[in-house]
Order: C-alpha cells, then structure tokens, then sequence
C-alpha cells in the first residue's frame, strides 16, 4: 500500500528560493515584475491568472494583469506583447493559453522575448533546454523535477515514463529527465501497449488529460506516481471508480469533481508513491512560475 506523495515542501522549498532571490533583487532596487495576459473569458484561465497574481501578492513581486476581449485582433496582442518587451520595467511575460481560435499562438509565443518568457514556451528556450544550456524553462516539469530531486539524491539510471508528449509538459520533462540521467521513455496516443511500457518504469509522469487513465493494474510495485492531469468529471459511473469517501459524497451532491490522470485509488494498492488530484503538482507549477519570474528579472540585470 503506498501513499500520497505531498508536494507542499517542495513547492514551499521553491517559494523560499523565490523569496530569497526577490529580497536580493530588492536590496539592489529592482522590482521583479510578471504581466500576466489574459484573453477571452475562458473560466478556466481566470481562475489559474487569480492563483498567478495571488502568489505573486503573497511573495512581494509586482503583478499586472491585462485583460483583453475574445476578439482581439491578432495584431493587437502581438502590438501588447511587443510592446511589453520594451518596456524596462517588465521582467516576465505570460500569455494564459488557450487563445481564441483566430490567433496562432505560436507566432504569440515566438513574439515575446525570450528572457522574459517565464512559461519557457519560446522556440530558444526549448533548444536551450534539449541542449542543455542555460534558460527559461516549463513550470510543471521543472517543479515535477525539484519533487523528485528532494524525493531521492541521484535519479541516474532511473526508468523513467512521460506518458503525453504536448509541448508544454511531456517533451520537456523528458528532456528534464533526461539532463538527470533517466533512462527516458516518452509513450503517447500512437503507443502500442501502454501497460507493458507502464509495467518497467520506476517513475510514471503522466500529463494527457484523460481522467483515471492510468490504474494501478499498469505500474511497477513499488514506483512512483506524478499526476499532472486535472480533469472534471461528470459522470457518475467514472465517479463511483475514480472517488470515494468525502470525495465520492461531494460527486453526489454536485455533480461533478476534479481528478487526475491516474486512478489514484488503485494506483496506491501499487505504487509507493502518488501525487494527489487536486493539490499536488498544481502548487509547485505556480511556485515554479515565481521562481521564473525571479531568473528573468535576474537575466535582465
Ligand atoms: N494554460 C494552462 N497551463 C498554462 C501554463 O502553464 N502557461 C500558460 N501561459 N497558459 C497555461
């Protein structure tokens, strides 16, 4: 029988890295700052840009949040996001995804200066990164890694399994896993037999938005279990096997719930270790997002 895999002190060990890099960035009269740009009223994203600015509140680093229409013209958020380049006082620059579907968010992601893009989304950070060089990288991955990292010393010659491969979180988790010497694999839509992959790993990330995907039938006795999936559910037949307890009583009296990736019920009959859905990774992404926050204002000194 295994158990929750808590993310809190990794993600309060980050939030101390990013507190102690805005008083050394105070005491030499720089103000960090992350704009946060926001477009449409997707409810979604007003919720994680709430949680951005919170946090931000909470460790002294100035917020802005822009708030644009659903229709924005195109060249309008490319004229904002340029224009945020230029500006001096800005050190971050995150775009909320997902954009209305008349903008290419590629060509909004290739817009913002690479120094002060925090999210790590930008063409010259995802090299760096498969490089192995310097840069801004991918909030979730780098703070899955800092969970790891505190969790064991030396990952070298782990078996380690991304399951999804989106560009925000799979490729450069690999690529994370990789620069610490797992032995990678990355299994996707088109993977013939997940569970045979699943069965050899000694570390499981999964990020492919599909509730309760992965059971405790799939993995290694004894691994260990991300959960970057945060899905809601409303139907009740998923429920009654995803959730139980207080959980299972919520589902019934309002109809839906928010799980993960995993069953994690069935998972800890397996695994060692498994993150929760809500409150696991979500609180290191947002601790990682500060820290980011803290490295590009550091990169424009
Ligand atoms: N939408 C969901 N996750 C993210 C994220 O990490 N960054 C941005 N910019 N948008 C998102």
């Amino acid at each position: 029988m295994g158990t929750r895999w808590s993310t809190k002190s990794t993600a309060e060990h980050i939030l101390e890295q990013a507190k102690a890099g805005v008083m050394k960035l105070k005491a030499a009269s720089i103000d960090p700052h992350l704009v946060v740009v926001l477009v449409g009223d997707d409810p979604a994203s007003h919720v994680y840009v709430r949680h951005k600015v919170a946090a931000c509140e909470e460790l002294g680093i100035r917020s802005t949040k822009i708030a644009l229409p659903a229709d924005v013209a195109a060249d309008a958020l490319l004229s904002e996001v340029m224009r945020l380049n230029r500006d001096a006082s800005v050190h971050g620059i995150l775009v909320q995804m997902p954009l209305p579907k008349h903008i290419d968010c590629d060509a909004v992601i290739r817009a913002i200066d690479p120094d002060k893009d925090v999210d790590g989304f930008h063409p010259i950070n995802v090299g760096r990164l498969a490089l192995g060089q310097p840069g801004l990288f991918p909030c979730t991955p780098m703070g899955v890694m800092a969970l790891l990292k505190q969790t064991v010393t030396d990952l070298s010659g782990r078996r380690a399994l991304v399951i999804g491969r989106s560009a925000i979180v799979g490729k450069p988790m690999a690529h994370l896993l990789l620069h610490a010497n797992c032995t990678v694999t990355v299994s996707h839509s088109r993977t013939v037999d997940h569970q045979a992959v699943c069965r050899e790993a000694d570390i499981v990330i999964v990020a492919v938005g599909r509730p309760g995907l992965v059971d405790g039938g799939w993995l290694k006795p004894g691994s260990w279990v991300v959960d970057v999936g945060i899905n809601e559910i409303k139907d009740p037949a998923l429920a009654e096997k995803l959730l139980d307890g207080k959980r299972l009583d919520r589902f019934r009296a309002t109809g839906r719930a928010l799980v993960g990736d995993v069953n994690y019920r069935s998972a800890l009959d397996v695994a060692e270790l498994v993150t929760p859905v809500p409150g696991g990774v979500g609180k290191l992404t947002i601790a990682q997002l500060m820290l980011n926050t803290v490295t590009a204002t550091e990169l424009q000194r």
